[in-house]
């Protein structure tokens, strides 16, 4: 196949609430590959209105991810930081896409099931095609390398069966074009590390996640240091001590959740966690897991707070991201077009 050069890309939605679970999952990792490759983030709205939003608080919250990118590190002058819906090839390339991916791929996505619940027949169209739309974000760029938590696995691999029937569809106009044998790199998700699935404080066995109503489930990154120690005081543990080796662990969700988060917060494994931890009581690691967790997230929301206060700054910094966006976008989309034989001037 041919070679691309590596480029990461991903995004996050801007639905409120954004959690431990999109610090430790995704956006640590954004923070890390910057040192190693070029990085385009992106605040992804036109994902969000694949369900009903407010649109005050749309325009709130697209200002607190990004606001958050910052405040977690991400550099917007050296990669680039933007909004989706201003780069318009995003929704061009999805539409091409709807018509390259089939619907039974579509119809065995998960998150599709669980968000549309009972009631599928009311969900959106934009809710079932949403996966086309994010194979679009990522390949409008033709990138390699996607950081993601461990539940976009799915929209992942579907990702890669696009680009890579797209490849197969096209393959003799491809090469015409003098693209070789493959104009779309087959992205690659990077999940790694002790946080992939960070789970619900109050109940391990369930995703940490914006739409849970129980605000005590998660801890917000904007949550001020006597709401953090407070829920993590709560936090659902069982009877047991902890285990001095990982394999005690097993079949205790809470347990392994909160050594998870521990882990991830400390850029340790979780072995080194339980070295220390081990046969205590919980009450004497949840205090350190207050400290640790109020130390790393207090800093990254004050800077958040004091980023949003300025929501002309944050707008001019997302008009600059747009604009080095399309300009790469565009670039795309003109050889898709060509490749897909359309005329254009
Ligand atoms: P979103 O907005 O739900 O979540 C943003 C990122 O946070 C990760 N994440 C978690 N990681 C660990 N534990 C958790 N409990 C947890 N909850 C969320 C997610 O895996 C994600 O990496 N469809 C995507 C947004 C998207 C996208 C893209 C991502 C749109 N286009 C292209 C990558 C590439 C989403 O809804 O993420």
């Amino acid at each position: 196949m041919a070679s691309f050069k590596e480029l990461v890309f991903s995004g996050v939605q801007p639905t409120g609430n954004l959690h431990l679970g999109n610090y430790l999952g995704a956006i640590t990792k954004f923070v890390a590959l910057q040192e190693s490759h070029d990085c385009i983030y992106c605040v992804v709205d036109l994902h969000a209105i694949t369900v009903p939003q407010d649109p005050k608080a749309l325009t709130a919250n697209i200002r607190e991810v990004t606001a958050a990118f910052i405040a977690c590190g991400i550099d917007p002058k050296k990669h680039i930081i933007f909004n989706q819906s201003q780069v318009p090839q995003h929704a061009e390339l999805a539409w091409i896409f709807n018509c390259t991916a089939r619907l039974g791929w579509l119809n065995r996505m998960t998150q599709f099931k669980e968000k549309a619940g009972k009631d599928r027949e009311n969900a959106s169209v934009g809710l079932y095609a949403y996966p086309a739309l994010m194979a679009a974000d990522i390949l409008v760029y033709r990138a390699t390398h996607v950081p993601v938590g461990e539940d976009q696995k799915q929209h992942l691999e579907l990702s890669r069966d696009i680009a890579q029937k797209f490849n197969n569809d096209f393959v003799d106009s491809i090469a015409y074009h003098g693209f070789g044998d493959a104009f779309f790199p087959l992205p690659e998700p990077l999940i790694q590390g002790p946080a992939t699935r960070v789970m619900s404080l109050r109940d391990g066995t369930k995703k940490m996640s914006k739409s849970d109503p129980s605000d005590n489930s998660r801890i917000n990154l904007t949550d001020d240091a006597d709401t953090v120690a407070q829920k993590i005081r709560r936090a659902k543990t069982d009877p047991e001590p902890l285990p001095s080796e990982e394999a005690g662990l097993e079949d205790r969700p809470e347990a392994d959740n909160l050594v998870g988060i521990f882990a991830a917060l400390s850029d340790i494994d979780k072995e080194s966690v339980l070295r220390d931890f081990g046969g205590g009581q919980f009450s004497t690691f949840k205090a350190a897991l207050v400290d640790l967790s109020v130390s790393k997230l207090g800093p990254i929301g004050s800077e958040m707070k004091r980023l949003q206060s300025d929501p002309a700054s944050i707008d001019a910094i997302l008009a600059d991201g747009s604009a080095r966006a399309e300009k790469l976008a565009r670039r795309t989309m003109d050889s898709v077009k060509d490749i897909l034989g359309f005329i254009r001037s």
